[in-house]
């Protein structure tokens, strides 16, 4: 596949079918977040890989829905911000650095078949305690992670996306 075709291959997934993941392609997805870039390379991140069913319910108190639990496994991408770069007038890039490397976790799946859901949502408080993150670790985003029980329509970002005439600015 292309690079556009996986960009609009993407979609967010609600729905998983009760299939493992294979481990091969679980550590594909992991290695394109790996390679992503951050600021000053500090690579800010780390990945927590939750398959195990008593976590996941302690994740479900952070987001509970229903079709969040099913999902065969979650990735939770925190942000360490001992480690992140912060510019000259104090802002801290980790949240950016820990949404692109979440992002090339969303397209690696796409690409592998897999389907995702980008969760910002969630009770953090229950996300730290679930994982027992230091306070220096901030949990940014949870990828609930599948196979996809259902697709959406190749055409959806034809609708439900702004045209480049409204996003675009030619200067
Ligand atoms: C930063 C961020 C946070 C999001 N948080 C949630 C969330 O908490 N729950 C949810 O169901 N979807 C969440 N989404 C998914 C968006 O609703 C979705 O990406 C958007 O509607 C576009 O649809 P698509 O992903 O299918 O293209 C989030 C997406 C992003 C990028």
């Amino acid at each position: 596949m292309g690079f556009l075709e996986v960009a609009k291959k993407r979609c967010s997934v609600r729905s998983f079918l009760p299939r493992e993941v294979e481990r091969e392609k679980l550590l594909q997805v992991l290695e394109a977040a790996r390679v992503a870039p951050s600021a000053v390379n500090l690579q800010p991140w780390q990945i927590v890989v939750v398959q195990d069913t008593q976590l996941k319910l302690e994740l479900y108190e952070a987001y509970p829905r229903d079709w969040f639990a099913k999902a065969p496994i979650v990735l939770v991408l925190c942000v360490d911000h001992a480690v992140s770069w912060k510019r000259h007038d104090g802002k801290d890039y980790g949240d950016v650095d820990a949404a692109i490397a979440a992002d090339h976790i969303t397209l690696a799946a796409a690409d592998l078949g897999l389907g995702t859901c980008w969760i910002g949502a969630f009770d953090e408080t229950k996300c730290r305690k679930a994982l027992n993150l230091p306070p220096n670790m901030e949990p940014v985003v949870m990828l609930p992670m599948g196979y996809p029980a259902k697709t959406d329509s190749p055409d959806r970002h034809q609708i439900r996306r702004k045209s480049l005439e409204e996003i675009v600015r030619w200067q």
